[in-house]
Parts: structure tokens; sequence; C-alpha cells
């Protein structure tokens, strides 16, 4: 039977200018069935947690890779891959435009500093570099065969607000460390195809809510009119290129675009931002898909007033319902079998595979005009929503706007939600992934001597540019274990050996696949 999990219709709505296509939930599908099929879905899923646990894959290792692998301590490379790789992290995690935490949001002034010191290492790695009109740097060897397709590498150097200093900055510094040490060995200018690390301008979406904008332009999926999306300050992207002096027109923007046919792959390696890797006692973790996310933005409209004269029953307050339609999400991500059902072959899906991947998170809420002793005329708050399942996502997203637009209509306040940002859920490419499990293998055998086990292989909540450049390439991602699972935080942090173990992985990676 055909996956029906809720019919697509897109429908319009008074008072609001809802700009995105949702979904109609069906009438059709029968609870009871869904009830009868539990204990089959039951019965995958135990399977699918099983894998994620046990951290059994798909992709092997041969007894012959294993015998290839080279053990000598001396290719260990400490002093590139370790000890100035902590120090280029550590020197790149004060390049901030804030005083006392790390801020480098797409285009700030600190990113122009950053992108000098990416640039004056990957110069040093005897990489050809410039920065693109976005804001990207980029470092380019041709080796042997310049019109041969490239093995792009790369991550991202804006970071969050009060960021740790390794989410982004990791893939970047690893990459070019690698390559360092293959310019040393004298390997660099012969590697059999070209070879580029990218260090890309914004993959957090924080200044303009929508992600991967320097990625996303290369791989030629974000529309010239993304240069008319403003910031909080009513900056567009425009003004800020112009600022940065980029050109900021329309056709040096569509020209970023790269050709797909000179993309032979791209990989990335980042830090995993959550606990699966510790708790396993593996430095290094291969990438099986990345979930696909939508952000929103809710402004709810009500009547300004005097906190203390206007009664309770009188009012219009936008606060009282954005409480009430956060709340309403809170419940929707825990508790998304209250809400939707899945019926016939829904790709492996179910409401059980939802729940363990379905996310939610409003992280960011203002009100106008700000007074304790006001009440609010406008309140406006964010929704960031994840999940591996795509038509899960939107399902979620139509039922959950129907029931915040019934919530606001009960309390007289208006209510538009409008969507800021999109991207698909991805899966990493078989192949690619094989060899970063091969390149992570040998990279823990020549740190510890021994044959370590079955490398893990997770799947990602975190959005990454592998993401946007999945539309022109093969993708494979490696992540590295952190401390606690804690990321977007001060509090991050990869320990000095594991920084030399995902150095040493990408190395591994590059001597036996190029
Ligand atoms: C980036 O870190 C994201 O997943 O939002
Ligand atoms: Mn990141
Ligand atoms: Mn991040």
């Amino acid at each position: 039977m055909e996956c029906s999990l809720i019919k697509p219709n897109i429908i319009t709505r008074r008072r609001n200018s809802l700009s995105v296509n949702i979904f109609k939930a069906s009438s059709s599908s029968s609870s009871s069935f869904n009830l009868k099929i539990l204990s089959f879905f039951l019965f995958f899923f135990l399977i699918f947690i099983n894998k994620l646990v046990s951290s059994s894959s798909s992709y092997s290792i041969t007894g012959a890779e294993i015998e290839d692998i080279d053990v000598n301590t001396n290719s260990l490379f400490p002093q590139i891959l370790k000890e100035e790789a902590v120090s280029r992290l550590t020197e790149l995690g004060k390049v901030s435009d804030a005083d006392h935490f790390l801020e480098r949001t797409f285009l700030s002034p600190a990113s122009g500093r950053a992108r000098s010191v990416i640039r004056s290492w990957m110069e040093d790695a005897g990489l050809r570099t410039w920065v693109d009109q976005i804001g990207n740097v980029h470092g380019r060897v041709e080796g042997i065969n310049a019109t041969a397709k490239a093995l792009i590498i790369g991550s991202h150097l804006d970071t969050v607000i009060d960021a740790g200093m390794f989410d982004g900055s990791l893939g970047i510094v690893c990459a070019v460390s690698a390559l360092k040490v293959l310019k040393i060995n004298g390997k660099l200018e012969n590697v059999t195809r070209p070879i580029e690390v990218i260090a890309f301008s914004d993959e957090e979406g924080v200044r303009f809510q929508t992600a991967f904008l320097g990625s996303a332009a290369l791989a030629g999926t974000l529309p010239a009119s993304a240069l008319q999306i403003s910031d909080k300050s009513d900056v567009t992207v425009q003004d800020a290129l112009k600022e940065n002096s980029f050109e900021g027109t329309e056709e040096s923007f569509l020209q970023l675009k790269y050709d797909q046919r000179s993309v032979w792959g791209y990989i990335e390696v980042h830090i995993e931002q959550g606990p699966v890797l510790e708790s396993l006692g593996f430095p290094l973790g291969v990438v099986k898909g990345i979930a696909g996310q939508t952000r929103l933005k809710v402004t709810l409209s009500g009547a300004q007033g005097h906190a203390g004269t206007v009664p309770m029953a009188m009012r219009k307050d936008p606060m009282t319902a954005a409480a009430e339609l956060i709340l309403l999400l809170e419940s929707f991500c825990k508790h998304p079998e209250n809400f939707i059902f899945y019926d016939g072959q829904c790709k492996g899906f179910s409401v059980e595979s939802l729940s363990q991947s379905l996310v939610c998170t409003v992280g960011e809420i203002y009100s106008w005009p700000g007074a304790s002793n006001v009440i609010p005329g406008q309140v406006t708050f964010t929704i960031d929503i994840r999940a591996m399942d795509d038509m899960a996502r939107e399902a979620i997203i139509f039922e959950l706007s129907k029931q915040m637009y019934q919530a606001c209509d009960r309390r007289s306040v208006s209510c538009v939600i409008e969507r800021k940002h999109n991207a698909e859920a991805v899966m990493c490419d078989d192949e690619l992934s094989s060899q970063l499990k091969s390149a992570s293998y040998s990279a823990m055998m020549r740190m510890t001597g021994e044959i370590p086990d079955e490398v893990p292989v997770l799947m990602s909540g975190a959005g990454h540019d592998a993401m946007a450049m999945s539309h022109i390439s093969k993708v494979g991602m490696l992540f590295v274990r952190c401390r606690g699972g804690i990321s977007h935080s001060p509090e991050e942090h990869v320990s000095d050996d594991d920084v030399w173990a995902a150095g040493l992985a990408i190395l591994s990676f590059l001597e036996t696949n190029l």
C-alpha cells in the first residue's frame, strides 16, 4: 500500500501570510488499522535502535584493507595534526564580535578577520586561495590532473551566539592540517584529482534565519531573491555583502554556482554535537544521514495595553498566546503519535522511528514594546523543527499550524506563520562513507597500535553544509566525539587527541583515495 500519512493540500488563511505548502489532515485512515500494525512497526523500531546502539553498520572493512593500514607511529604528525591544529582552533575561537563570548555570524566584522586567518593557513598548506563573492574562503591544489573532478572538503566559519570553538572550525582546521602534511611529505602536487578546501561563510543561519547561505550559493539552490532577506536590523544580505566589499549583485551571486560535473565528492568532518560517540567510547564515527529541518517565524499581534488596568477577561495578550503555542509545539514533538499516523509503506518510517528523530525548539522570542508594565502588542518567536522523515515533518507542520491558528482565534490574537528555511533530509553516499570508515579505522589503529572495534555509524540531528552540497555532489561525513555531547555552548569540547584522530582520518582518506 502506498504511504498515506497526511494528504497534501495548500491552504490559505485569513489574517495570515502563511507562505508555506502545508498539508491537510486525512480523515480516511483508520486508527484501528494503525493499532494492528503497531507490533509490526515495533519490531523494526527495535532493530533500528539495536543497530544504532550496537554501532553496527553496512560499511565493512576487508581483511586486506586492515593489512594495508600503516601503523608506523612516525606517520602520526602530532606537531601538525594535534599541536598546531589545537592552537589554530584556540586562535579561531578568539575571533569574535563579542568581548566575553564567541559570536561570529555571517558577514560580521569578526568573520572578515576569520577569513584572513583561515586563508593564511590554507596558503601555509600550499594551497592557492581566494575568497568568493559570498565570503566563502577557498584553498585548492590541482594535483596531476587539473581537469579531473575535484574532491571538496568543507565546513563553516560562522558560529552561533555564545558558541563553542569546534562547531565548523574543526572541519576546516583538520582538513587544512591534513593537506599541510601532504605538502611536507611532497605528496600534495601529486594528488590524482584537484582537492579544494572550503570554509563556508554561513551554516548556522543565525543572522538571516536561513541556513547554509555560503554552501547553498555554491550548490545553486539559493535564488538571487535571497539578496533581499533582512536581518533584525533591516540590513539585507545585499547590504551586508556590499559593506564587506563584495559585489552583492544578482549576477555575482548567480556566478557562485559550481558546475556539478566538476565535483567528484564532498566530505566534511564535524564535531558530533551529541553524546553517542562518547557513550560508545569512540573518537570518530561515520554519518549515515542528516535530518531535514524547517525554521518558522511566528508573529502574534494582540492589543497593547496597561498592565494594571485592563481586566484579564478583556485582554488580547500575544504573550500568553505564545506560551500556549510553545507548549503545544512541545506536546507535538514529545508525542507525535497523538497527532499523526502512518498508513502503508512509508519508506520504512513509522511513528516510533519519528519519535526518535523529531525535535522542536523555540530559541528566540521577542515582545514589543517589552516593558514589565505593558501588555505586549506583538510577540514574535522562532520554531526549529527537525526529523529524518521529511513527509512527517511536513505533516507535523501542517497539523501544528492548524492548531496554532485555532488557539489564536480563541484568544482573539492574530497569527502569521512564515517559513524562513527548509532543508530536506540527506542520506550520505555509501561508497564515500565506506572510505571514511576505513580512514577512521586506519587513524585509530595508527594512534593506538591496536585493531579497533567497528567504527560507529550515526544519524545527524544537526544541519551541515553537506546538506546543501548534496545537490551537486555525493557527500560523506565524519563525526568527532565531544565532551558530554554538548555543543552550541562555550562548554563544547573536543580533546586534543580527538582533534588529532580527525586530522589523521582525513590524511588517511586522502592517502588512500587520491
Ligand atoms: C547547525 O548547527 C544547526 O544544526 O542548526
Ligand atoms: Mn556546524
Ligand atoms: Mn552549529
